[in-house]
């Protein structure tokens, strides 16, 4: 039996997020640059979101860059977003014809203008596909996500809209750029480290986490079918006991 049939098409997660890491690393092996590791990890997004697609995951969220990464060097940045601008314009076609819809999170305004306006072209041209959802994270942190949150609530307080008592979780939920996601229940992240980068950190709470030491231009439908068979093994206890859980 291969690895796609054991899965249980009734316990999938609803939503996967990915943390695609290890593409500088990928190309150092090779002697490449790190562009390199980049344009190679292309495939393993398309890949993912083919499969997530395929098999009925209806959201897919990916860290694709975050509110640190505005720190590598200038080089590097504007060649990712050159990349990301690129592979919007090329995989429009595969994101129709897989019935997927495109969504951001993160500080958009922030993202240079050309890679703004090419992504809300495919926003507005996807927006009724309902296959799959595919979220990119892009200049994207969670304490930046939160902190505004937070500040979008304290306004409505300072103008009298709502009062401290109405503060609660699922407003503080609705207010994060991810508020109109379900949360993931099941976090990939590639390439051995075992850490969250300051991604979904609110989001994540209960999830369940798969590490793989597979670098992402490395990770294949296979790789993603395992992680998802991992967590169809996991026992999802939300606090509670495992006896309540079985009852
Ligand atoms: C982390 O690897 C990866 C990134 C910061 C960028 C991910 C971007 C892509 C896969 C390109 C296209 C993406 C989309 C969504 C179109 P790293 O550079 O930190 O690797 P390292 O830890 O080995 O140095």
């Amino acid at each position: 039996m291969g690895i796609l049939e054991k899965i249980d098409n009734s316990k999938l997660p609803i939503h996967i997020a990915i943390i695609m890491d290890g593409n500088g690393r990928w190309a150092k092996k090779r002697g490449f640059l790190r562009i390199l590791g980049h344009e190679n990890g292309v495939k393993s997004v398309r890949e993912s979101c083919e499969a997530c697609a395929e098999l009925g995951v209806k959201f897919l969220t990916l860290y694709a860059f975050s509110t640190e990464n505005w720190n590598r060097p200038k080089d590097e940045v504007n060649a990712l977003m050159n990349l990301l601008v690129k592979t919007i314009k090329a995989e429009t076609p595969t994101l129709l014809k897989n019935n997927i819809r495109l969504q951001t999170i993160g500080d958009f305004e922030k993202l240079p203008e050309n890679c703004q306006i090419e992504l809300k072209k495919i926003i507005k041209e996807t927006e009724h596909n309902n296959r799959t959802t595919l979220v990119l994270a892009l200049s994207y942190s969670s304490k930046w996500d939160i902190v505004n949150s937070v500040k979008k609530i304290a306004e409505k307080v300072k103008n009298n809209e709502i009062s401290l008592d109405d503060i609660n979780d699922e407003m503080i939920n609705n207010s994060l750029t991810t508020g109109p996601f379900p949360h993931p229940e099941l976090l990939i992240r590639t390439s051995g480290e075992l850490r969250l980068s300051n991604f979904l950190l609110w989001e994540l709470a209960y999830s369940e986490f798969y590490f793989t030491d597979t670098l992402w231009p490395d990770f294949r439908k296979n790789d993603l079918y395992k992680a998802i068979l991992d967590y169809q093994n996991r026992e999802r206890r939300f606090g509670k006991t495992s006896e309540q859980i079985s009852n």
